[in-house]
């Protein structure tokens, strides 16, 4: 075989491109670090400012301040007034670092060191082909999703998600029985239980940490009850109108058996509303795209290693619209529907066990 020619200048691009990675990877970590002691939303605040008077006004010691705005000006975060000394935030920037919207993208970066903590079990599990076990993200994953779904369910759960089935809202609004499977924290069953007082709401998740925080946030809602289930075993007494999976299909331990479950307990004529990553089935559709890398990353290092530490077939964040709408078919709905995108990282697959 010809030896190929050293290309000299895909090199070089290729030095650019890891340098680029490298100083994104370096803003990741101070961008935890300024999320965890309040410099946004402090800067945010103060407009243009010396290192001095945001340590005051912050609380923090002045050295750690100065070193930690070097870097956020050289990232391109913060801007630096050389002849005044002063550090600015600039509104458009804290926009997408503060609040309680989804516009904040600091519980993105948030996700970053309970990944990089797992480093180790993750590597090891590439040598023996195991898993890691949910409890090693404990007790801090059930938090950390609750804080990074939290504003998009408040923003997006009736207008982009429950609003999607035609005629879904007006069920609903009569009273109907719905059931959240993987709900977490149980925000979803509180904002729907709350606005919909004739309807009854169950929530499934496997985790007691999660179903707790879930039956404080709900107690006053007579119409929301949670229970620590694995879904996969779902059996129920009397079948639901609606269920509903929010982010919580991809990283099971039998996903094709909690669709099963789901399917045989919906009542005739009731819909399956999963919201799950907006991903092709297809690695070559998905290069490229925005945040693509991010996905592949969240998936080796939690949701297909999760999978496959209990067993499971790891399908992974980017299981994909081809694969999800295949073992939808297979776990016995008749009709499926697919949103694509209806936000900027989910679809929305609405099934129906009978046409
Ligand atoms: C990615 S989180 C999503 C939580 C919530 N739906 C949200 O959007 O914030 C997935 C949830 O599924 C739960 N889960 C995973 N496997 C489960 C199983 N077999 N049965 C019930 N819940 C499960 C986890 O405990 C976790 O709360």
């Amino acid at each position: 075989m010809p030896e190929v020619e050293f290309d000299r200048a895909k090199a070089k691009a290729f030095t650019q491109l890891m340098v680029r990675h490298l100083e994104g990877a370096a803003v990741s970590v101070m961008l935890e670090v300024g999320r965890r002691v309040g410099l946004f939303e402090a800067m945010a605040k103060i407009g243009a400012a010396t290192s001095v008077e945001i340590a005051e006004k912050s609380g923090l010691s002045e050295r750690y301040v100065r070193e930690w705005l070097a870097a956020m000006v050289c990232g391109g975060i913060v801007e630096y007034a050389s002849r005044e000394r002063t550090y600015r935030l600039p509104r458009e920037h804290a926009a997408g670092l503060t609040g309680a919207s989804t516009r904040n993208l600091t519980s993105m970066v948030e996700m970053f060191p309970l990944m990089t903590r797992v480093i180790p079990d993750v590597a090891e599990a590439f040598r023996t082909g195991g898993g890691v076990p949910y409890s090693a993200f404990q007790p801090d994953f059930t938090g950390l999703m609750d804080r990074r779904s939290r504003p998009r369910y408040d923003e997006l759960l009736f207008s982009a998600y429950l609003g999607k089935p035609e005629g879904l809202l007006p069920r609903l609004e009569a009273g109907i029985r719905v059931a959240d499977v993987g709900c977490g924290t149980g925000h979803c069953i509180t904002l729907m239980a709350r606005r919909f007082p004739k309807s009854t709401f169950v929530g499934y998740d496997i985790s007691d940490a999660g179903i707790a925080s879930a039956r404080a946030a709900a107690s006053g809602l007579a119409n929301a009850s949670f229970v620590v289930q694995d879904v996969a075993k779902l059996e129920v007494s009397a079948p639901f109108d609606l269920i509903t999976a929010f982010d919580a299909i991809h990283d099971q331990a039998d996903p094709a058996g909690v669709l099963r479950q789901v399917r045989a307990a919906l009542a005739p004529g009731g819909t399956f509303l999963m919201l799950d990553v907006c991903a092709s089935s297809e690695l070559a559709d998905n290069v490229g795209l925005p945040m693509a890398a991010y996905l592949y990353t969240m998936s080796t290092m939690h949701c297909m290693s999760v999978s496959l530490a209990a067993g499971g077939p790891g399908l992974g964040t980017a299981w994909g619209h081809q694969l999800a709408t295949r073992m939808l078919r297979e776990a016995g709905f008749a009709e499926v529907q697919l949103f694509e995108r209806v936000d900027p990282a989910n679809s929305l697959y609405v099934a129906r066990g009978d046409r």
